[in-house]
């Protein structure tokens, strides 16, 4: 089964087809990240404006790159949740006319759902059952993944999500949007032991994060700093940071693992990209005998080749939607659309 997938739910415009769920035949993606660097962050306006210009030509580079044309495609995947409501909103139109000109089944897809699936692709041996922690921009969630469409969330942010932390606290240390990645590589070169930063636990359950307060402390360390006329090294700062962060991620992955009996352990979303994490946990999986399972860097961000694979498993599940599918701005991972 061939399906075309598309992805516009924050600052790249995606197409992908994938074949089976696991092989992908073609994968588009057209960032517009230089576009909002300049703004310090994602203007949704911008961000549903410049999907609107590059979703045609995104889409039929794909087909072309797969050497295929819309007859010969089985079903048209979109992403529908969660994410801008305006971007989303452009692909699922689009996926939408595509489906009625052509008489495609569609297939709306859940944007965390598809970050676990890039895993799909990258190792063919994983099968759910498996925990994952699933770490972007957006979402800290552990996951028990118990099928390709049956998910439940034991761990979730009670407020910042990782990857909202690093953007801030790079932000703060005079790096561009989105900082994630220049605080790795700033983290590499620092000294992690350096600054103490809190390792805050959250009441009620033990597989919940709070990131708010390892930003705000990153924000004091260097205000502090500068009244004082100090300069802080920006390497020592990113290294610190980044050393709470893994620790504090990789401690509850592994700690649920184990608790909830899971041999398999899996990462996605963007963050999972980050070098200290990736460290970490390969070091404390292989510590209590889990299996680490990692995307390949280039599908750790977004993009619509994990669509195209997490939709093949909605639509084996029977879940096909109407010309009435809509955008959700903010959506559980395990609530169904149909
Ligand atoms: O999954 P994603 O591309 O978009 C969302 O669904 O949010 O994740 C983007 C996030 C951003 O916060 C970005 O800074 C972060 O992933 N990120 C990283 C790294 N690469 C991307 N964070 C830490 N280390 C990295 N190497
Ligand atoms: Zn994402």
């Amino acid at each position: 089964m061939k399906i075309l997938a598309i992805e516009s739910s924050c600052d790249e415009t995606a197409a992908a087809v994938v074949q089976n769920g696991t092989v992908v035949l073609s994968s588009v993606v057209a960032s517009q990240i230089e576009e909002h660097k300049k703004y310090g962050g994602v203007v949704p306006e911008i961000a549903s404006r410049r999907h609107c210009e590059d979703i045609v030509g995104v889409t039929n580079e794909a087909l072309n790159k797969a050497a295929l044309s819309l007859d010969d495609i089985d079903a048209i995947a979109v992403t529908y949740a969660p994410g801008l409501i305006g971007a989303l909103l452009v692909g699922v139109n689009f996926a939408k006319g595509l489906c009625l000109a052509k008489n495609k089944p569609l297939i709306p897809v859940h944007h965390i759902r598809s970050h676990i699936a890039a895993n799909y692709i990258a190792h063919k041996d994983l099968k759910p059952p498996f925990i994952c922690l699933v770490a972007s921009g957006g979402h800290s969630h552990i996951i028990e993944v118990k099928d390709y469409t049956d998910f439940t969330v034991i761990g979730r942010t009670r407020d910042d999500a990782v990857g909202e932390a690093y953007d801030k606290a790079a932000r703060c240390l005079g790096f561009p949007y989105p900082g994630g990645v220049y605080m790795d590589k700033a983290a590499q070169l620092g000294d992690e032991s350096t600054f103490k930063l809190p390792r805050p636990k959250v009441d009620g359950s033990k597989y919940d994060f709070s990131f708010s307060g390892l930003k705000t402390a990153v924000i004091n360390l260097l205000h502090n700093a500068e009244q004082k006329g100090d300069v802080l090294n920006k390497n020592d700062v990113a290294a610190s940071f980044q050393k709470t962060a893994c620790d504090i991620l990789s401690d509850r992955l592994i700690s649920a693992a184990i608790e909830y009996g899971y041999r398999d352990v899996v990462i996605a979303g963007g963050v999972s990209a980050n070098s200290g994490l990736r460290k970490k946990l390969a070091q404390d999986c292989e510590k209590n005998g889990l299996n680490l399972y990692l995307p390949p860097l280039e599908l750790c961000g977004d993009n619509a080749a994990m669509v195209g694979s997490q939709a093949y498993f909605e639509y084996k599940s029977g879940k096909v939607a109407g010309f009435d599918l809509n955008a959700v701005a903010s959506l559980p991972v395990d609530f169904d659309c149909n």
